[in-house]
């Protein structure tokens, strides 16, 4: 599978969103996290990221491992509905693009 990772958190883009071509993107309220049992890791989202959220499971960054087992929680038990088309980002998206350690501000 792919992994959305902490860029994503009060970014949120959704650039990801329209190139998925089986719909595995699962919105939160600051965030998206993938489907696992979806995503076919074809890593067209990759590129589409301004902020290089995304991950095929393999080559997610050490101190970002626990976005694994979040992106399966946060699609399973928080109920995560489904998003397939871009939205406008947040209004402030872009002061909190080059922040690290946001995952305290991940909202579920
Ligand atoms: Fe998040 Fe990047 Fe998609 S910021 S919503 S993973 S384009």
């Amino acid at each position: 599978t792919h992994v959305v990772t902490e860029s994503c958190i009060r970014c949120k883009y959704t650039d990801c969103v329209d190139v998925c071509p089986v719909d595995c993107f699962r919105e939160g309220p600051n965030m998206l996290v993938i489907d696992p049992d979806e995503c076919i890791d074809c890593a067209v989202c990759i590129p589409e990221c301004p902020v290089n959220a995304i991950y095929a499971e393999e080559d997610v960054p050490p101190d970002q491992l626990n976005f694994i087992k979040l992106n399966v929680e946060l699609t399973q038990a928080a109920g995560w509905k489904s998003i397939t088309k871009r939205k406008e980002p947040p209004p402030d998206a872009d002061e909190w693009k080059d922040k690290t350690g946001k995952l305290s501000e991940l909202v579920r």
